[in-house]
């Protein structure tokens, strides 16, 4: 094995050609990569170098090579390298180089994330933005939905239209309900090619401007008890029965009425006696697999918020009532709140007249000894454009 000899005495120094050590793809890799280090010397007149690699403090040569490769790279090659070179048959000898520090973590963790929103009316613009936990060098992304096959495991389906970009971003700039799905991403680079695992889930949700089929729910309601009976219809003009209730909960499934949970009768699903798993994302799905009019469900004890479950639209009426669960009538004589601020408190019901988008939001109640509610979002449409029609028509 060779020695480094360090010169101390140092007074051609200036002549001594720079080096330059890079690391590809990243001085920032993950176990299972394939890196490595390169070592370029600037010097003139020199035909071939005799390189040298050294580790941290030790002063024994690992590698003669101008290119160094872990493949793959193992948490012991993370540490701090040098390299030097000295001309192959002649005299000159290079700087030592500035230390490069690589790096090395467990599995790449990517994140997914969905930016503006998650909830979207036809026609938005969404994107799915993919990242590497602590890395940006050199990744390639793809992005999948998942759909579920009939023994409910997952199948990863890759965008047909998606860009295997650089960039990780992936934009939809005219969402359609075919949309409404659950998404993951990956990345990978190098050759040969590291996968980092999937990302975590992200459901996005299309809702119809004037869907062809509704969900309806009684009690008609976004928030409903405990061990209660809940049934959930989806209702078009044909009064069909082609349509299946789906739902996403909490624990990221994505689900058919089933008889693990609830029983499916032509286009209605019953849910016999609620649990505060049922909490999700109800809709319909057509025979092709469209999906049609998503709502959110919340399962709760004791007490609950009375809120609509479609949207209000702009000059309406919006009522709020406090329920709970053991007394008749349920109405309880409760706080409202809105984004954690107080409306209104101690009355049994609270009415909004001539709704406006400012009263968009998270809303909720509380009883001092029965206990809260949790939030419901309530959204506020303005005038549809069918009413605005009708109203002209009426005009004229
Ligand atoms: C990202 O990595 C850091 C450490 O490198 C860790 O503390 C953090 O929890 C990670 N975040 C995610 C979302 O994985
Ligand atoms: C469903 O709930 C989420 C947050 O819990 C909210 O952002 C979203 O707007 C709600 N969607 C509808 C249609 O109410
Ligand atoms: C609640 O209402 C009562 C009167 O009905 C009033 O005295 C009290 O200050 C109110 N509390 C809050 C927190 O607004």
């Amino acid at each position: 094995k060779q020695h480094i000899v360090f010169i101390v005495n140092c007074c051609n120094c200036t002549e001594r050609p720079k080096v330059q050590v890079s690391i590809k793809p990243d001085q920032h890799v993950f176990r299972g990569e394939t890196v490595t280090l390169r070592c370029d010397i600037d010097g003139e007149g020199v035909t071939s170098w005799q390189y040298s690699w050294y580790k941290d403090s030790s002063g024994s040569v690992f590698s003669e090579l101008q290119e160094h490769t872990f493949s793959p790279v193992t948490k012991s090659d993370a540490g701090k390298y040098f390299c030097y070179g000295v001309e192959r048959g002649g005299s000159r000898r290079s700087q030592h180089s500035d230390a490069v520090t690589l790096t090395v973590s467990d599995r790449a963790q990517t994140d997914l994330s969905v930016s503006p929103q998650k909830w979207l009316t036809e026609g938005d613009s969404v994107s799915l933005i993919c990242e590497v936990n602590g890395s940006s060098a050199g990744w390639t992304f793809s992005w999948f939905t998942l759909t579920a096959s009939s023994d409910n495991r997952y199948n990863f389906q890759q965008l047909s239209d998606s860009s295997r970009g650089t960039g990780g971003n992936y934009t939809v700039s005219s969402a359609a309900l075919k949309h409404t799905g659950v998404y993951v991403c990956r990345a990978e680079r190098g050759n040969p090619a590291y996968n980092t695992t999937y990302s975590n889930k992200q459901p996005v949700w299309v809702t119809g401007v004037s869907p062809l089929v509704s969900l309806i729910i009684s009690p008609s309601r976004t928030q409903h008890f405990t061990y209660v009976s809940l049934s959930l219809s989806c209702e078009d003009q044909s009064n069909s029965d082609r349509w299946r209730v789906k739902r996403y909960t909490e624990s990221e499934q994505w689900e058919n009425c089933s008889s693990r949970w609830a029983s499916q009768t032509g286009s209605t699903c019953t849910i016999n006696s609620t649990i505060t798993s049922n909490t999700g994302v109800y809709w319909c799905q057509s025979e092709s697999g469209e999906n049609y009019h998503p709502v959110n469900i919340t399962v709760h004890y004791d007490v609950i918020l009375e809120s609509p479950v479609h949207p209000v639209t702009e000059g309406d009426t919006l009522t709020l009532r406090c329920l709970y669960k053991f007394t008749t009538p349920q109405n309880l004589r409760a706080d409202f709140y809105k984004a954690g601020s107080l409306l209104q408190n101690q009355t049994t019901e609270m009415i909004i007249s001539n709704v406006s988008k400012s009263h968009e939001g998270f809303y909720y109640c509380k009883h001092s000894e029965r206990g809260e509610s949790p939030k419901s979002w309530i959204s506020v449409r303005g005038e549809t454009v069918d009413q605005k029609t009708l109203l002209k028509s009426v005009l004229v």
